[in-house]
């Protein structure tokens, strides 16, 4: 079948009414997912509601700031609130499954899903995995309003897409499973298990991973769905020899739902006439996933009320939180001689850079729901500013090398024509013309949303293009300027983090990406955000993070020989760092125990 064929088979209505399809993906098309809902509900055989999934991973039709800069808050409350909203509007669109929360630990910047999770910590990411099933699903799979989550990449991708992993069973155990025992625990509905190999055992296929330690161990409840094309994975990895094989293999690894490589309905019917495999083990399969459909309440509330669908939609709580969430989510990284907040009185401002414009690199990758574009920088500060003199000029472009297999999925991502060279530098010279008749400089730089995200793995941490070129021109003018990075990812920043006085990383913000970051700007708002990753002086640190074991002597350390000969081994910026506009401290910190047995807490007092 082709790929197309694949995604849209051309008679899927026959197939639902034959009960040949469970769960139907990737469509947001919400009176054509009522009719199915219909046909699956009323004329086939068994009458079982089906599954509509679609990957809401920072919102829908309201996009919210990225899950990493979410993680940033330290604080659940917020992606719990925000993952609730987005579920709202995704069940009222007659979606009842999300591929969401993604909590993979990732520690490699060049990783471009490092945008997907919550960073380098098990702790923080076992934090945000409750908050985010929570959010979704509500108090209990089931509730009103509410939608399936599913824990993914299970288990340890996170250097690069597909890739393999090796890792011992104590850092799989203390590092990168936490986040997904927390998501169980928490009662996630399913799982999805990674394109990765882990120690030579790709995911789909491992049961050790899908049965020992998630059915055994962890008594997970839930069905597991297998990453898209996943099983057919499994023979390009040369562990299942053919499609009969990568069947047999998944099942009785613990698959039960083959997302999008129908090799599973294909090969079982055979499987099972050959008594290789039994009906019990069919049964056991598709259990867990009635399970969930029926604790979801679908047999008895299986229809969406399209009526109410577009006050969903519109409703200004959501942006409203948007904002909040975008706003608390930024983080200062720098910010000389208080030069932020800006005062309001600036007559003129020049708005530079290939990211101030562009409302859906502002949303994000899989900001996708209804491919709405978020406020630019621009419609932000006008509107914060509304007597000054804007003007703006993107300055050159970003632009992939290899393209994005995503771009033919999501069009609005796609640009036109690339630029010639000359008509870049055209275009830096335009930005740069405009910067010096400015008061002041607003520079909005960073990566596209298909340069973050999956596809989007790089082997440097350069601000994409000619953007560096860009920034250092401007400084050069000597007039004020201030950065706003936008990105899924730490960049290499170590030219500005010495050059320019004032730098905020505003990650991809969301549909209020501009009225947040001029609300950030201009003081109506502070920033809250603590880095939730070791930001990286430049790509060959990597992967950076703090919980390194200790190996030798510290860099303060006189003893210390350095790691790297052309500089330091430390980060530009540490975990957990975050300026603020106002200063405080915390004193006379005390603790209830200073000796603990396994088990133990401790509380700080005062
Ligand atoms: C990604 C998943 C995603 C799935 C469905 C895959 O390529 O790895 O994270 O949920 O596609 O869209």
């Amino acid at each position: 079948m082709s790929a197309a064929n694949l995604l849209n088979p051309p008679n899927r209505e026959e197939m639902i009414q034959k009960g040949e399809i469970g769960s139907f993906l990737w469509s947001v098309d919400s009176v054509q997912l009522d009719k199915y809902q219909h046909i699956a509900v009323e004329k086939s055989r068994l009458h079982i509601p089906l599954l509509f999934g679609y990957d809401v991973i920072h919102g829908f039709r309201t996009v919210f700031p990225v899950p990493i800069a979410m993680a940033g808050l330290w604080d659940p409350q917020v992606p719990e609130r925000a993952q609730a909203f987005s579920a709202r509007e995704a069940r009222a669109s007659g979606i009842n499954w999300t591929f969401g929360p993604m909590v993979d630990i990732a520690r490699d910047a060049r990783w471009g899903r490092i945008v997907e999770g919550a960073g380098q910590d098990p702790y923080l990411g076992a934090a945000m995995a409750r908050a985010q099933v929570r959010g979704f699903q509500g108090a209990e799979l089931g509730s009103p309003d509410h939608v399936l989550a599913t824990v993914k990449h299970f288990a340890a991708e996170g250097g690069r897409d597909y890739d393999s992993v090796y890792l011992p069973e104590t850092s799989l155990r203390n590092v990168y499973l936490p986040p997904f025992k927390a998501a169980v625990d928490a009662g996630v509905g399913s799982l999805m298990s990674a394109y990765m190999d882990l120690n030579d055992g790709p995911s789909s296929g491992n049961r050790w991973l899908l049965h020992d330690v998630l059915r055994a161990d962890w008594s997970f409840q839930g069905f597991v769905v297998t990453d898209a094309l996943t099983t057919n994975d499994l023979i390009i990895h040369g562990f299942a020899k053919d499609e009969s094989d990568a069947a047999y293999r998944a099942l009785t690894a613990g698959v039960s739902v083959d997302m999008a490589s129908r090799i599973l309905s294909a090969q079982l019917p055979a499987l099972v006439q050959s008594g290789k495999i039994s009906v019990a083990q069919i049964d056991d399969a598709a259990r867990p996933v009635l399970a969930v459909k029926i604790r979801m309440g679908l047999f008895e509330h299986p229809y969406t009320d399209l009526s109410k669908t577009s006050a969903v939609l519109s409703d200004p709580a959501t942006r409203n939180y948007a904002r909040i969430a975008a706003q608390r989510s930024m983080v200062l990284l720098r910010n000389e001689n208080h030069t932020l907040p800006l005062s309001k009185k600036i007559s003129s401002i020049a708005l530079i850079g290939p990211l101030a414009n562009d409302g859906i690199d502002l949303d994000g990758g899989w900001g996708v729901g209804g491919e709405t574009p978020a406020v630019t920088v621009e419609e932000g500060l006008r509107k914060k500013l509304p007597n000054a003199a804007i003007v703006s000029a993107r300055g050159g472009e970003i632009r992939r090398t290899i393209p994005s297999r995503f771009d033919d999925l999501f069009p609005s991502t796609k640009k036109g024509p690339p630029l010639t060279a000359e008509e870049n530098s055209k275009e830096i010279a335009d930005a740069v013309a405009l910067a010096q008749k400015s008061e002041m400089s607003v520079l909005v730089l960073g990566e596209t949303a298909n340069t973050s995200g999956e596809y989007a793995s790089r082997s440097t941490l350069e601000l994409p293009g000619r953007q560096e070129e860009l920034l250092e021109k401007i400084v050069a003018l000597g007039k004020p300027v201030t950065l706003v990075i936008v990105s899924g990812r730490p960049l290499n920043i170590s030219w500005a983090s010495a050059h320019v006085p004032a730098i905020v990383m505003a990650w991809q913000p969301g549909s209020e990406a501009g009225n947040a970051i001029a609300d950030i700007l201009f003081g109506d708002a502070v920033p809250g955000g603590k880095l939730p990753v070791s930001w990286p002086r430049n790509a060959g640190q990597e992967p950076l993070y703090y919980s390194h074991n200790v190996t030798q002597y510290p860099e303060s350390d006189p003893t210390y020989r350095s790691r790297y000969w052309e500089g330091p081994s430390t980060p530009l910026y540490p975990f957990g760092y975050g300026l603020s506009y106002t200063t405080f401290s915390v004193t006379d910190l005390r603790l209830s125990k200073t000796e603990l047995t396994a088990g133990d807490h401790w509380k700080p007092q005062r």
